[in-house]
């Protein structure tokens, strides 16, 4: 089947089976590599995508409920000219990547909180990552670096 879709602001077409994951398709038919798989099952985050601004797990979503839609990755967070989304500088400045894996999807949910609330609190932030498993980080420095996204923002 023909899948087409917007993915990081530009067209594409792929195809696919229409159940095939939303993951596999990203990374092995698009070569878009960004997004992790960490359990498969919905429990990690590691996949999380944006599907019409709304953060899902890439790894459950069959291909064909994108069909039409526009699907942002990791990949897609940064602006055109190359200046990264705040959550991005963010987590450069609070160190909050280690050994890396659950990176990207830790970057999409915050951009999906930080696109409805600019300022979150840290419960708010907290709440919204409670999808996104860290094995490495102790989730300190990640939920800090969310936290001061904005803040960052203006001081660059
Ligand atoms: S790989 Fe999708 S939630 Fe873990
Ligand atoms: S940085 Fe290693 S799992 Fe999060």
């Amino acid at each position: 089947m023909r899948i087409g879709f917007t993915l990081n602001g530009g067209e594409v077409a792929v195809d696919a089976l229409p159940m095939a994951r939303l993951l596999d398709v990203l990374r092995e038919d698009l070569r878009v590599t960004g997004t992790k798989e960490g359990c498969g099952e919905g429990e990690c985050g590691a996949c999380t995508v944006l599907i019409d601004g709304r953060a899902v797990n890439a790894c459950l979503v069959p291909v064909v409920q994108v069909q039409g839609a526009a699907v942002t990755t990791v990949e897609g967070l940064a602006a055109p000219e190359g200046r990264l989304h705040p959550v991005q500088a963010a987590f450069l400045t609070h160190g909050g990547a280690q050994c890396g894996i659950c990176t990207p999807g830790f970057l999409v949910a915050a951009a999906e909180l930080l696109a409805h609330t600019p300022r979150p609190t840290r419960p708010q932030v907290r709440e919204a990552l409670a999808g996104n498993l860290c094995r490495c980080t102790g989730y300190q420095k990640i939920v800090d670096a969310v936290v001061e996204a904005l803040a960052t923002e203006a001081g660059a």
